[in-house]
């Protein structure tokens, strides 16, 4: 089974309590705090390798790890002793990979609005590629690597026209897009390249279809559309484009009811379509890139809260409540994005009832999990929610003036902070008050 088919990271157990990554999770949460969120080391190895493995056939594929699942200094380490490179969309991630010392030519930089700062940023630091969105970032980038002297690399980002089943907030392939050019647009954006903007290099195409996918069939249509643009381009201009990158999306188990294909499906339907498609369409075997993220942390990561209250609406809902929600997970209220929990102090009690888990943040849509089966809940118990490593602390935010939680490594029994939580002082730390407001 490929790790991201799992509902759980790969060292659960259960002993007296919930234990991943040799930690009990009720001692952590004890040590830490709640909510606390935890990632197990070993899971996100052990993703890295199912893919590697997956594609050790093809010798020229480029792994880049979508930073915009979670960013920071140590999980960045971690992606990185694996041989992966970097999908980034902001100058935050460009910064926080420059400060954790990873190789920037490993970094990939791509978005739809890149800034002139951002894109000044990522030159200095020499992020080895752009993903090229559209031609108000060709003027941008053309302006300013002419002033640092730079050649820039670039991908040109497409909309393939692939449409995929997933919430319809997180595609992104269908034509009517945000992202990248129409394919109707590509020809002249060329021409303009060619003609005017001669730092920049096009060394390939780049797409990316949506996320939390679960169809391969849709990464062998969208193959096939990149290699087929690739071969019409190079009949045209007569230039070798020699770089695909099929962007991101594989999916994860949330829930029982969810079974993603495993990575090694997915790397047979890509690679099957590769090899079909160049022969078909006449060109040469282009490098590959990949830019999964959920898929590398999700299966990693679960967020362990402390419960507190609840409300029996008669012959209704049971409601109980945790010291978190959408504050630090907010897919459930975005996306109706479900999730799966146990309750690590209670992990040998056989589920009772039936309950909802609500959020403690000051909206009705706070709540985390519909009708759950759990053992009976009691104020003071670790709920541990599962597959919250992707899309969590990514888009946490601080509603209610809520303070970040606390990140926790755990790898054979040891357990390290690898982000701090926010304190109150950090929330009124960028507070300002204005001379005229002060008595
Ligand atoms: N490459 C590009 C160009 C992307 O836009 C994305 C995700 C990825 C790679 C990584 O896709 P993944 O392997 O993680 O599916 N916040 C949403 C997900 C948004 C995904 C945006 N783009 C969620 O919580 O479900």
């Amino acid at each position: 089974m490929s790790t991201n088919q799992l509902l759980k990271p790969v060292t659960t157990e259960y002993k007296e309590h919930l234990i991943i990554g040799g930690c009990d999770m009720v001692e952590l949460a004890q040590t830490y705090g709640t909510p606390l969120y935890v990632l197990d080391e070993k899971t996100i190895r052990s993703v890295c390798r199912d893919y590697k493995e997956a594609f050790s056939s093809y010798n020229n594929v480029k792994m880049m790890y979508a930073s915009k699942a979670l960013c920071n200094s140590a999980v960045a380490k971690i992606v990185d002793s694996e041989g992966f490179g970097f999908d980034t969309v902001s100058a935050g991630e460009i910064y926080t990979l420059y400060k954790s010392g990873i190789d920037m030519s490993k970094v990939l930089f791509n978005g739809n609005n890149k800034t002139p700062d951002e894109i000044e940023l990522a030159i200095q630091y020499g992020v080895g590629r752009f993903s090229i969105d559209n031609f108000h970032e060709v003027e941008l980038i053309s302006k300013i690597s002419k002033k640092h002297n730079r050649q820039i690399d670039a991908l040109l980002r497409i909309t393939p026209g692939i449409e995929c089943h997933t919430h319809k907030y997180i595609q992104t392939g269908q034509l009517d897009s945000k992202f990248g050019f129409d394919l109707s647009q590509i020809d002249s954006i060329i021409e303009h390249i060619l003609k005017v903007d001669k730092t920049i290099k096009i060394r390939g195409l780049h797409a990316h279809i949506g996320s939390q996918i679960f169809e391969p069939k849709c990464y062998y249509d969208e193959v096939e559309v990149l290699v087929k643009e690739i071969s019409r381009i190079d009949n045209k201009f007569n230039i070798k484009l020699d770089e695909i990158n099929i962007g991101g999306g594989l999916g994860v188990k949330y829930t029982d009811s969810d079974n993603p294909p495993a990575i090694s499906e997915i790397a047979d339907v890509i690679l099957d379509s590769l090899h079909k498609n160049i022969e078909k369409y006449g060109i040469e075997l282009p490098a590959l890139y990949l830019e999964p993220g959920r898929s590398i942390i999700s299966t990693a990561g679960v967020t362990l809260y402390t419960v507190g209250s609840s409300k029996q609406v008669p012959d209704m809902t049971k409601y109980t409540a945790v010291d978190g929600g959408m504050a630090d997970n907010p897919r459930p209220s975005m996306y109706e994005a479900e999730y799966y929990a146990e309750v690590a102090n209670k992990i040998n009690e056989t589920p009772k009832e039936k309950v909802t888990i609500a959020g403690k943040f000051c909206e009705s849509g706070d709540i985390l999990i519909k009708d759950i089966e759990l053992p009976a809940l009691e104020a003071g118990d670790i709920l541990c929610v599962y597959n919250t490593g992707a899309y969590n602390y990514s888009m946490a935010s601080n509603y209610n003036r809520a303070a970040k939680p606390a990140m926790v490594l755990v790898n054979n029994s040891q357990s390290d902070i690898i982000i701090y939580r926010e304190t109150l002082e950090d929330l009124v730390s960028h507070d300002n008050i204005p001379d005229r407001l002060v008595r």
